[in-house]
Formats: C-alpha cells, sequence, structure tokens
C-alpha cells in the first residue's frame, strides 16, 4: 500500500475535491489546503462519507509564503503536490486582474520554491484548454498554437505554464505535469461532492442544473448562429471523475520516476465535441427532465468551437475517458438534487 503524502491545494474545490477521493482510493495521504475562498468545510465530509477517511486540512492562503512554510514544516515529507488553487472566473478576471495575477501566479511561484527546500520530487498543474483560444484546427493537439489570452485569467494560465518551464530549465530538482482540461462537468455519483457555484452561475451545466430544478426561470444558449452544425457552441465536456483519476496517474508518474521529460503536457478532453444544444437533449434524455430554455445572442469572448485530441494522454498516461455523456449528465442532476435535500439550492 503507497502511503505518499500528497499536497493537494485548492482540494475542497470543485475538480480539487474529486481528485483527492481518487487519490486516497488509490492509498495516497493527502493534505488539502484551501482558504475555502470557493468552497466550503463540509466538503470534507463529503470526502470521507465516499473513502471512509478524511483528509489532514489546513485552512491558509497558498499565496501567502509564510503560510505555506508554515504548512511545509508542520508536514514534513511531502511527496508530491497537485496545485488546483487559483481564482477561476473568466469574466471577474476582467473586472479584477490584479487579484488573479497576484493569486495564480504567487500561488505557483511559492509552491515551487518550496518544494526545492523540501525536495518535493513533482508538481501536477492545472491548466486549462483557454490557453489554445479560438483554435485554427479542431481537434487541438498539445502542439496546437497557445493563442494570445482573452482575459487576464487565461493569460495566469500561460504564465504559470511558462514559470513552471522557466524554473524546471533552470535546473530545478522536481518535474511537473501539465494538464490542460477541456470543460469539466459533473458530479461524483454517490452525489456526496460536486460543484458548489456562488451566486448566478457563468458556466453552462450549473446553469442549466438550476434552471430544471426550478431555481433559474429559464437558460440561455448564447448564440445558435455559429458555423456549427446546429449553431450552438461546441466544446469537448469532461466528466470531472474520470478528470481527477488522470491527476492520480499524473502525480505516480512523477513519484515512481516514469516521466519522459522533466515537463509533461496533456490535453485532457473526450476527443468528442458536443454543442450546447446537444447537451441540453442529452441531460433532458438521461434525465427525463425538461430544461426551457430560448436562443438568445452570443456571449462576449465565447469561443466557436474546441475539443481535444487526447490521443497523447491515452497512449503515454494509459488514461481514457469512460464516462458518458448520459451518466454524467445523471450525476450532475443527482447532485443538483442533493443540495436541494440539504436545503443548500
Ligand atoms: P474551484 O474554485 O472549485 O477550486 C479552487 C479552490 O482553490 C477553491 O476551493 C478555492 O477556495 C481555492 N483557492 C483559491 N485560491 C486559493 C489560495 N490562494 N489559497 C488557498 N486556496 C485557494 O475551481 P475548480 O473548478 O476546481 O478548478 C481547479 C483548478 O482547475 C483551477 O486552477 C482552475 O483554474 C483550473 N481549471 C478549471 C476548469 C473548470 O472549468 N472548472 C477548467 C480548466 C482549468
Ligand atoms: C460553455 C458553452 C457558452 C452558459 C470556461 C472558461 C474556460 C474553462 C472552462 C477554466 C459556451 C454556453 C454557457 C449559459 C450558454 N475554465 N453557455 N448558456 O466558456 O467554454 O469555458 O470554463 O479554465 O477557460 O472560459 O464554459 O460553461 O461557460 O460555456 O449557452 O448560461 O455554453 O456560450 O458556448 P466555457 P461555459
Amino acid at each position: 500500500m503507497n502511503k505518499e503524502l500528497i499536497l493537494v491545494t485548492g482540494g475542497t474545490g470543485y475538480i480539487g475535491s474529486h481528485t483527492v477521493v481518487e487519490l486516497q482510493n488509490a492509498g495516497y495521504d493527502v493534505v488539502i489546503v484551501d482558504n475555502l475562498y470557493n468552497s466550503n468545510i463540509e466538503v470534507l465530509d463529503g470526502i470521507e462519507q465516499i473513502t471512509g477517511k478524511r483528509p489532514h486540512f489546513e485552512e491558509a492562503d497558498c499565496a501567502d509564503p509564510i503560510a505555506m512554510r508554515h504548512l511545509f514544516e508542520k508536514y514534513q515529507g511531502i511527496s508530491g503536490i497537485i496545485n488546483f488553487a487559483a481564482s477561476k472566473a473568466v469574466g471577474e478576471s476582467m473586472q479584477r486582474p490584479i487579484m488573479y495575477y497576484r493569486n495564480n501566479l504567487n500561488t505557483l511561484m511559492n509552491l515551487l520554491d518550496l518544494m526545492e527546500e523540501y525536495s518535493v520530487k513533482g508538481i501536477v498543474f492545472s491548466s486549462s484548454c483557454t490557453v489554445y483560444g479560438e483554435p485554427d484546427v479542431n481537434p487541438v493537439t498539445e502542439e496546437s498554437p497557445i493563442k494570445k489570452a482573452t482575459s487576464p485569467y487565461g493569460n495566469t494560465k500561460q504564465i504559470c505554464e511558462e514559470i513552471i518551464t522557466d524554473v524546471i530549465n533552470a535546473g530545478a530538482s522536481f518535474k511537473s505535469v501539465i494538464l490542460r482540461y477541456f470543460n469539466p462537468i459533473g458530479a461524483h455519483p454517490s452525489a456526496e461532492i460536486g460543484e458548489l457555484p456562488n451566486g448566478v452561475p457563468q458556466n453552462l451545466i450549473p446553469y442549466l442544473t438550476q434552471t430544471a430544478i426550478g431555481i433559474r426561470k429559464e437558460l440561455s444558449v448564447f448564440g445558435d448562429d455559429y458555423d456549427t452544425p446546429d449553431g450552438s457552441c461546441i466544446r469537448d465536456f469532461i466528466n470531472v471523475v474520470d478528470l481527477a483519476k488522470a491527476h492520480v496517474i499524473a502525480i505516480r508518474r512523477m513519484l515512481e520516476d516514469k516521466s519522459e521529460s522533466k515537463i509533461e503536457i496533456f490535453n485532457l478532453g473526450t476527443g468528442i465535441g458536443l454543442s450546447v444544444k446537444e447537451l441540453i437533449a442529452s441531460f433532458e434524455r438521461a434525465t427525463g427532465v425538461k430544461v426551457p430554455h430560448k436562443i438568445v445572442g452570443r456571449r462576449a469572448g465565447d469561443i466557436e468551437k474546441v475539443w481535444a485530441n487526447p490521443s497523447h494522454a491515452n497512449n503515454v498516461l494509459g488514461w481514457k475517458a469512460e464516462i458518458s455523456i448520459d451518466d454524467t449528465m445523471r450525476s450532475a442532476w443527482a447532485w443538483q438534487c442533493r443540495l436541494r435535500e440539504k436545503g443548500i439550492m
């Protein structure tokens, strides 16, 4: 049984909490650090319910170097880090760019500094398909051009990738795996953990499930005049549990010295592009619940179509997205219903 200790920053958040479940199921010990800016402490109950084990938890700001040093002193022997902690709302980043640069860049730089000192072997970094912007060709591979970021949030992901590259090229003792997620959706099948958006959701699935349950009157489909078969935008929607499992493979790879190079980059998507209209139809088919919706104008800044070529992750990591879109929709709906049962939403 593997009992290496993994530090998961942002581990009470959406993708982080699902990853902690998979790490614990794989036999790792986990310490979560989160400042609870965009998550809450009850997530630990959900993780414990699923895995039978409560991860260590420290409430701290990863952008604070002193707090992070205390953490590394307290938990000696951290083998690897998965860095989810970041501010992630594209629109908010346009309003508060300094907050985004400060939080996302300082968090990463603090970790990289401490990794060297405390002999941590590797870091998995959460990047995003946003680095590809509007691709000239779909599906996108890891070699597809990086386009100029259209938001401070997107720019933080590009800069963070560059910081990791520069630090490793300068001779750092550790390795990194950069994972570029496409559109993570769904929830754990137990409905014990899931996505908990603050206020009015900006992303499609939480808005859709909140509409289906009656919190929102109707879902606006942003544009049906795109150059796509049904006119709505196309994305690569990846189940969050599938995504979480890739992190376990990525961290294990570094800890077992199996990486092919000191920095590896992988697209994490299904390889299938689905339109917004197809996604709504899939939700209705899978759950039997209707989603009132109407077509409205395009949302500023939206990409027309983007989906992944995940062959590199399939072949090198031996990872593949497995959960069907209908199961994913059922999990998102079960989670929304659980939030209602608990009186949260
Ligand atoms: P999330 O907001 O649910 O989780 C992030 C967690 O980090 C939250 O719990 C938040 O409280 C915490 N956090 C933020 N700043 C912190 C700090 N300075 N110190 C300590 N904790 C801090 O977001 P998520 O959807 O789980 O995303 C996780 C990562 O994946 C982020 O880096 C995000 O940019 C990236 N990502 C997300 C998506 C997506 O669509 N959800 C897509 C691509 C990449
Ligand atoms: C998906 C599609 C909308 C809401 C964002 C970030 C990206 C990455 C993933 C972090 C689009 C349409 C949405 C609604 C709609 N995050 N939509 N009605 O924009 O692809 O990506 O999350 O790295 O950086 O930009 O995700 O869920 O907001 O939108 O019609 O109420 O759904 O227009 O076509 P997006 P999304």
